[in-house]
């Protein structure tokens, strides 16, 4: 039976429209059941709409920081289309514990850096500040620590001299782009 996959989103989505390509040319053997975006206004919903991906909006605001209500709601979602694992793609909402509980070893996340190194935000100006001489990405699954569960792949991008945080993040952007389907292939192909 085909694995079916949520991708949550919160931005441009060019992540989730890698890994829904991946799925619907056969390359991953699962299926792209809904994209979900806490942002109403984020770009990857109308991606997905034009991909035949079904593009649902869970704006968290009227929530007022109460992350769990808002999950619980999320996880209605999730469970209304039969989930069988969750891919986040730049989706920029903290989860509480609660969730990665519920979804053991089911959520995968792509980093923007060499975990475990500049967890959070900001990673590439922090790569460039500390003189380090690669930047790159990591595919990980989600625990209860922030951007701590274990890592499954991850590429490193070397910084040049004068790289601006947006040059870095545009070279390590491709690679995200080829990381995540492969390792999403390889997470499907063994669990
Ligand atoms: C990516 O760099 C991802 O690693 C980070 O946010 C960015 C999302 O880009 N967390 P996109 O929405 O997939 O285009």
């Amino acid at each position: 039976m085909t694995t079916r996959v949520a991708i949550l989103i919160s931005g441009s989505g060019s992540n989730m429209v890698t890994l829904v390509n991946a799925m619907q040319s056969g390359d991953i053997d699962a299926t792209p059941v809904v994209v979900i975006s806490n942002n109403e206004s984020a770009a990857g919903l109308d991606k997905a709409k034009a991909l035949g991906v079904d593009a649902v909006a869970l704006d968290h605001r009227p929530y007022k920081g109460d992350r769990a209500a808002f999950e619980a709601d999320l996880n209605k979602i999730l469970v209304h289309y039969n989930v069988d694992l969750i891919c986040l793609a730049g989706f920029m909402r903290i989860l509480t514990p609660k969730f990665p509980n519920q979804w053991k070893r089911k959520i995968l996340n792509i980093h923007p850096s060499l975990l475990p190194k500049y967890k959070g935000l900001h990673t590439h100006q922090r790569a460039i500040d500390a003189g380090d001489e690669n930047g790159g990405c990591s595919v990980h699954l989600v625990t209860g620590e922030l951007d701590g569960g274990p890592v499954l792949g991850q590429v490193s991008v070397p910084i040049k001299e004068n790289d601006s945080a947006d040059d870095l993040s545009a070279r390590v952007l491709v690679e995200e782009h080829k990381l995540y389907p492969a390792v999403l292939a390889e997470f499907i192909n063994n669990t």
